[in-house]
Formats: structure tokens, sequence, C-alpha cells
């Protein structure tokens, strides 16, 4: 679905080690209820392929992003101001299934992985679930959500990597050992999310897969990957899908 949403605010929310910044933009709109790990594709002013954004919030007339400036189109829409407008496709993509865990769910993101964390987080403690969130970045000012997990009653565990918060290292080593998960959920890097499959062994866990789109609507098959059920596109019947279907 297209729409045209309003940008509310868009302020810089933390800066990573290489001083690359990730802002907060708050859209206002039509944009309908969306799920963790959708996701919306934004038409940034003159420049021809949309970008694709996780939905880290969703509720009626309002999406919130955390995006990070890594080439034009996100530099352009740092540039943004509130109360002008965006033209997005919303909606977009194949979710997280919180009704996959009856019992006690774990959340591991690393990076801007934590930004889709934060509905599925929502969506599992209005089910009633208890929630552990383990969040891994670089450094400490790279940080993003931490009070707004803590806020929802997510038991919560930070690691980055040069130590500045929580435990040092990577994010498998922040995840609280001897607990019981009925079922694990993740995003981040490719190589992370690897790690936590493995790290987290028989658990069964649902992953999201980042690619690089055209279309993001699932016309173009420039995101296809392989799985285990056969070829998939990454827009459209991902982006998360269950660990057992990644070949890696
Ligand atoms: C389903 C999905 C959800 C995403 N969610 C978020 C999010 O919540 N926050 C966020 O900051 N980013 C997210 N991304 C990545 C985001 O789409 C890209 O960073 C963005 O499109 C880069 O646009 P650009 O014009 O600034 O950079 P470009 O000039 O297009 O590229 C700059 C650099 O970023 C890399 N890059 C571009 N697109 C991707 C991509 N899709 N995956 C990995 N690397 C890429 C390029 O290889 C290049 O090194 C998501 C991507 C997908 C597919
Ligand atoms: S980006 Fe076109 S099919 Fe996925």
């Amino acid at each position: 679905m297209k729409r045209t949403l309003h940008i509310e605010s868009n302020s810089c929310a933390a800066v990573d080690n290489l001083g690359r910044k990730t802002f907060r933009m708050e859209l206002r709109g039509d944009a309908g209820l969306m799920h963790s790990g959708q996701f919306v594709d934004i038409a940034v002013p003159g420049l021809f392929l949309r970008r694709p954004i996780s939905v880290c919030d969703s509720s009626e007339g309002s999406v919130l992003i955390y995006y990070k400036v890594v080439g034009e189109g996100t530099a352009r829409l740092a540039q943004m101001l509130p109360g002008e407008s965006l033209d997005v496709l919303v909606g977009l993509g194949h979710g997280f299934d919180p009704l996959r865990c009856s019992g006690k769910a774990l959340l591991v993101g690393g990076g801007l992985g934590a930004a889709p964390m934060h509905l599925l987080c929502r969506e599992l403690r209005s089910l009633g679930r208890a929630v552990t969130v383990v969040l891994g970045f670089n450094t400490a000012s790279e940080a993003v959500l931490l009070d707004e997990f803590c806020a929802m009653g997510a038991s919560l565990h930070v690691a980055t990597m040069d130590g500045s918060l929580g435990v040092r290292g990577l994010v498998t080593d922040a995840i609280p050992a001897g607990e019981a998960y009925d079922c694990f959920y993740t995003c981040g890097p490719m190589v992370m999310m690897k790690a936590v499959c493995k790290a987290l062994g028989d658990i069964p866990g649902q992953a999201s897969l980042e690619e690089r789109m055209g279309c993001g609507a699932g016309f173009c098959y420039g995101c296809s990957c392989h799985t285990a059920s056969g070829t998939r596109r990454i827009c459209k019947d991902g982006p998360v899908f269950d660990k057992e279907d990644i070949i890696w």
C-alpha cells in the first residue's frame, strides 16, 4: 500500500564509532497497523530506488523507524524536516510470529537489528510472555532503545565490542546461560544471526534476513535467496524465515 506520511520528528539518536549517525524518525498518517519484522519502503526524493527500513513501532496513524546514515539515500532522509512528506510503501514483508512462543522468548538484536525487536517485544508482552532481550553494539554511543525495552518489562542484557556498556564481546556472550527459552527471534548482520542460531542449538527460532532490494514488493526477484524450501524472495516471503529454512 502506497501512502503519503508526514514527518513528525527526525533526530539523531546515536553515533557509531565510525561517526555514522542513527536517526529516529516518527511518521504520521494512514499507515495501518504493522507487525514486527515488517518494513516500509521509502521513496527518497530525487532517487530512483526506494529504501527499505524495518518498523520499530506501529500504532494507528503512526510509524517509528530507526535508520543509520550509510549512503546517499539515508543521508538525504537525515536532512528532512518535521512537516515534510514522504511517499512510503507500508506493511511490506512477512514478519515475526509471536504466537510461536508459548513460554519464555529470547530476542537477540545486533546494531539496528534492535529496531524490529522493539515491536516484537511489545507484541510478546501483550500476549503475556516473559521476554529476555539481548542487544549487541560496537560501542555504548551506538546503543538505542534500551530504556524502551526496560519500560516494557523485558529483562535486558547488552554486549559491546569495546566493553563500554554491558558485557565486553559479542552479543552471544551476553545471552544468559542456563535459561530455558521456548523460542528465539533475531535480527542483525548475517554473521551474527548465524552465530546466534548455532549458540542456541535446538531451540526453535526465526531470523530476519537483509538484502539489497529493487521493487521491495515481490515483482523483480532481485532479493531472491536459496532456502531449504526453495528459492524465496526476501521482501515478500521474508524478511523473516524459520531458522531451519535458512541456508547460511
Ligand atoms: C528488510 C530490510 C530492513 C531494513 N531495516 C533497516 C533499519 O531498520 N534501519 C537501517 O538503518 N537500515 C535498514 N535496512 C538497510 C537499509 O535499507 C539500507 O541501509 C539503506 O537502503 C541504504 O541506503 P543508502 O542510499 O543510504 O545507501 P546506499 O548508497 O544504497 O548504500 C550504502 C551502503 O549501504 C549498504 N547497503 C545498502 N542497502 C543495504 C541493505 N539492504 N542491506 C545491507 N547493506 C546495505 C551498501 O552495500 C553500501 O555499502 C534494512 C534493509 C532491509 C532489506
Ligand atoms: S526486491 Fe523485488 S522481488 Fe524482492
